[in-house]
């Protein structure tokens, strides 16, 4: 039985700690509340917003409409042989959790995508990504309900249409496809470890690993992770405000021999992948406070919530990062957050 709240504060369902207000809120608990809120007036005639765990979202006003939030639990086993074994995880579950429980059961595939923040259902959305591994390359399937007629949707790997930090769910089907679950196979030996990420690698070898596990693959991550990414709990974010933008060969040649340090790795179509954090460094915003949002001192790509900063704050600062970026090297970056 679903329960329709009214007027609920957001400031705790978000990472960046902004405070909005939900004209109406709902919590999904099982599928079948979905199907019981589609019949329901406010459904029917409001805006509607799908919340996960609030780490990829920035809200910049109240929501004049219904808030639909995301508690759909449960892991099952759909398919197991002695190699691997493929699990089909209810879209509410937290994230990290589930990467946890594979990695104590042993489970291969998904152990660099460790303390990522959020649910099991907003992973495919933007195709969540670290350290050299995003979610598609574990992905078999993503079932979602469409909101406005209640069908049953599956979507194969192909149909997901992911990209870096993109997807189908978060282009055309954004806000109209709830996801429900997400099916994904992991390796339970002969384990494709991803270690060549240099950061993963000096790490195991402070930790004194010579044969890496999943397990220490994982714990290596966890602590790079600490070290760089601002904890929400402790400074309101997001994580990355920007995705690194690509930008042409020849557009990167003449901007490297004025800046000849400027770091460039080679992308799809010839294209070059610059790092958003050392444009914006660049640009002296690094570390620089505007009212209550900031840059942050480690890591330049993530803003932050200092104190009690609004999300126009947040907002005006980052199109003011936007704007010197695009003036110094004539490069457009876009906001991977969603900004609501
Ligand atoms: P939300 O913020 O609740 O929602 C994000 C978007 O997805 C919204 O548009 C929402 O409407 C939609 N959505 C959510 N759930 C559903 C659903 N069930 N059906 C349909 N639409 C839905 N991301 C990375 O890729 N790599 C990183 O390394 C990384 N590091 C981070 C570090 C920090 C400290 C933080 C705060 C964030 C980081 N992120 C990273 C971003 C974020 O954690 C991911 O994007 C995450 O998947 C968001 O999950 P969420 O449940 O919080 O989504
Ligand atoms: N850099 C600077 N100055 C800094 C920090 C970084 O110039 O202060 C430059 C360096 O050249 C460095 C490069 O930026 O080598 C890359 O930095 P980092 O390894 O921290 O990664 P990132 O490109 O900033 C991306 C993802 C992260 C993901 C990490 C690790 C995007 C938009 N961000 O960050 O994802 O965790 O790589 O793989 O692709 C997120 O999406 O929210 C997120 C945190």
């Amino acid at each position: 039985m679903i329960r329709i709240q009214e007027n609920v504060q957001l400031k705790p369902f978000n990472t960046f700690g902004i405070p909005a207000n939900a004209r109406y809120f709902v919590s999904i608990q099982a599928v079948d509340d979905l199907f019981e809120l589609q019949q329901a007036d406010i459904f029917k005639n409001e805006v509607r917003l799908i919340l996960g765990g609030g780490s990829n979202v920035l809200f910049t006003h109240d929501i004049d409409g219904l808030v639909i939030h995301n508690n759909l639990k449960g892991i099952q086993v759909s398919h197991e042989t002695d190699e691997t074994i493929t699990l089909k995880v209810a879209s509410g579950e937290v994230w990290h959790t589930f990467v946890m429980h594979c990695v104590q059961h042993n489970w291969g595939g998904i152990e660099n995508l460790s303390l990522i923040p959020g649910t099991v259902g907003a992973a495919p959305m933007q195709n969540i990504g670290a350290y050299g591994v995003e979610v598609q390359e574990v992905i078999e399937k993503v079932e979602g309900i469409e909101l406005l007629s209640g069908s049953v949707q599956v979507f194969d790997k192909a149909g997901c249409r992911f990209g870096y930090r993109e997807s189908i769910f978060k282009q055309e089907l954004k806000e109209k496809n709830f996801i429900s679950s997400v099916t994904l196979t992991l390796t339970k030996k002969n384990h494709l470890l991803r270690t060549g990420y240099g950061a993963i690698q000096d790490t195991l070898r402070e930790m004194n690993v010579t044969a890496p596990t999943i397990q220490s693959v994982s714990e290596a991550v966890i602590h790079i992770r600490s070290k760089k990414l601002p904890d929400p709990r402790v400074l309101g974010n997001a994580g990355s405000f920007f995705k690194n933008p690509t930008i042409t060969q020849q557009h990167y040649v003449s901007l490297k021999s004025e800046w000849p340090t400027m770091p460039g790795y080679s992308s799809e179509n010839q294209s070059v992948k610059v790092p958003a954090a050392w444009l914006i460094e660049q640009c002296g915003w690094k570390g620089k406070r505007l009212a209550g949002a900031g840059v942050h001192q480690h890591q330049p790509l993530v803003i932050v919530n200092y104190e009690h900063a609004t999300g126009e704050e947040i907002l005006s600062l980052a199109m003011q990062v936007r704007a010197s970026v695009k003036e110094r090297f004539d490069i457009t970056l876009t906001p991977e957050v969603n900004i609501i």
